[in-house]
């Protein structure tokens, strides 16, 4: 019997690992010969650690199962699939599951992410082997009818960074790939790369061939520690087979990668910063222009894409740029790798086309607050998004349809809070992160900031408040103005829709009450 106990970080958090020491223990006990295979985690996190047996009928999950209760469900028959009250049934066909539409996230959870007979059985290398079949401009053309945005947040068509490369005249060019991963509550580069690592490897391999690049990088932060052991064994496993080094699977190509951890600061994650980290310098932004897709590491060429942009080209090139295309709405096309937290009951990777509204994304995947209380805001994008009420559910998941709406979709992210939230914390809290985030170089940014906190605290405090707020106002005018890159350009952001949308968070507390 083949069981399934994730491997994933998340679910080795609340004991998977030793759940899988437990049902090998007790199959032993019973007599059973069990293979247990450690996959990437399905994404529905309230249920992990999700086992999941090999069944006539399919894959069979029971969770969340506590390594205390192993004994039990292994006595009950969980080898055999038999009903328990953790089982949840055949998990592809979970509604939560069937639903969405994984492209990007297709192997996670399904296969051994260090298993290269997985990866080729369920469409690995099948991108990489068409792609070298084309020559670089058609495999940039093709990208760039899939509609494919830049999945780290900004959105930017992903063809036209990589036309950019490929025209520039240079021996040496660059593919690197940010997995700084810094916005609050998410988490699906990290997934991503311990459930499915070879397919990060294959995108950015396609991309060295598409831009003519023979190096590249994956800046990996530091509080990833199990997605950088994955990586660099894959890595390992790639060299070994070819499909990285010298001659990649026998085309001639040459392209080489190598991890590099960063040391915790969120500044790192944006582009210039994090080449002047791989660079062995202190991360600071560059002004742009020029952009790195001319002068980037080292000064030469080169491509910076999110893993979530790198993973999703092998799928991409082995579907056809057609069949991404065909999803989404406007011009948000394909799949977003939506990721639900704070407090919600059904927490988790959600993959579906764009044009999924936020309504349904928080209350039908999230099934509503785990308080059980009513939402009063959500913040879409990371810590520099905007918080919207339910009175915006209905706004589709669209790059424009959010810009519209003072928002963003950002990396993805969503985090829910119920009514207990105070807003007027959250929109301080906003600028004293970017206070203590900010890299200093200018001054809307590390002055502003800090100028934020201070005039919030007066606000809250009822010292003098209309004028104070009209300075707040001012402020974030400056920030969003001013400020050279989008840790204080877009810090405003929570701030101004917490003001919008909640203003009465904004008054101080009545006397007695303070
Ligand atoms: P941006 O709009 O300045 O640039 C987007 C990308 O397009 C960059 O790679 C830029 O170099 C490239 N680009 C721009 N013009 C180009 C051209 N003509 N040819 C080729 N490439 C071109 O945005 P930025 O500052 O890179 O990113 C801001 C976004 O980052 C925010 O919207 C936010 O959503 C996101 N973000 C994501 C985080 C995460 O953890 N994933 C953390 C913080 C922010
Ligand atoms: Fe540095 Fe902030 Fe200016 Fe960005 S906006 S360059 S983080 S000081």
């Amino acid at each position: 019997v083949t069981v399934y106990v994730p491997r994933d970080s998340a679910a080795r958090s609340v004991g998977a690992d030793d759940v899988a020491d437990s049902l090998q223990r007790a199959a032993d006990g019973q007599g059973r010969e069990i293979r247990v295979v450690r996959n990437g985690s399905r994404g529905l996190l309230w249920l992990e650690p999700l086992v999941e047996v090999e069944t006539a009928e399919g894959r069979v999950g029971y969770g969340p199962v506590a390594p205390e209760d192993v004994d039990d469900l292994v006595a009950a028959g969980l080898l055999d699939g038999a009903e328990h009250p953790a089982r949840v049934g055949v998990v592809d066909q979970l509604p939560w599951l069937a639903r969405q539409n994984r492209v990007t996230f297709r192997r996670v959870g399904v296969t051994d992410p260090l298993s290269t007979d997985d990866y080729l059985r369920n469409g690995g290398l099948t991108g990489l082997r068409r792609a070298l079949e084309m020559s670089p401009a058609e495999v940039v053309a093709a990208v760039t009818e899939s509609g494919l945005r830049g999945r780290g947040g900004a959105g930017f068509p992903a063809g036209i960074k990589w036309k950019t490369v490929l025209d520039c005249d240079d021996e040496l060019k660059f593919v690197c790939c940010n997995a700084d991963e810094g916005d609050s509550g998410t988490y699906a580069d990290r997934m991503l790369i311990e459930g499915d690592p070879f397919v990060l490897i294959e995108g950015m391999t396609i991309a060295a061939h598409a831009v003519g690049a023979t190096e590249g990088y994956v800046y990996l932060r530091s509080e990833y520690p199990d997605a950088v052991a994955t990586l660099r064994a894959a890595i390992e496993i790639a060299r070994e087979l070819r499909w990285l080094g010298d001659d990649v699977l026998g085309s001639g190509l040459s392209f080489d990668l190598k991890v590099r951890v960063g040391a915790g600061a969120y500044i790192c994650g944006e582009e210039t910063s994090m080449l002047d980290s791989l660079e062995g310098k202190r991360g600071m932004v560059r002004s742009k222009p020029p952009i790195p897709a001319i002068e980037g590491l080292f000064g030469k060429p080169t491509v910076v894409n999110n893993v979530l942009t790198l993973g999703t080209v092998p799928a991409i090139l082995a579907d056809g740029p057609e069949a991404y295309q065909r999803l989404g709405v406007e011009r948000s096309r394909g799949t977003q790798v939506f990721q639900l937290g704070g407090n919600l009951r059904q927490g988790g990777i959600v993959e579906t086309a764009f044009g999924v509204t936020l309504g349904e994304l928080v209350e039908q995947y999230g099934g509503g607050t785990r308080s059980g209380r009513p939402v009063r805001a959500v913040q879409v994008g990371g810590p520099l998004g905007a918080y919207l009420p339910p009175s915006q559910f209905d706004l589709p998941m669209d790059y424009e349809a959010f810009a519209a709406a003072n928002a963003m979709v950002g990396h993805g992210g969503i985090v829910v809070f119920d009514d207990t939230v105070d807003m007027a914390a959250q929109a301080r809290f906003a600028m004293e992160f970017c206070a203590a985030e900010s890299c200093g170089k200018c001054t809307p940014c590390r002055v502003g900031s800090v100028r934020g906190v201070e005039v919030i605290d007066r606000i809250t405090a009822g010292d003098h408040r209309d004028e104070n707020l009209a300075v707040l106002e001012d402020l974030c005018d400056v920030m969003t103005e001013g400020s050279l890159c989008a840790m204080g350009g877009l810090t405003p952001m929570p701030v101004r829709s917490a003001i919008t949308h909640f203003s009465e968070d904004f008054f101080p507390p009545p006397p007695g009450q303070a």
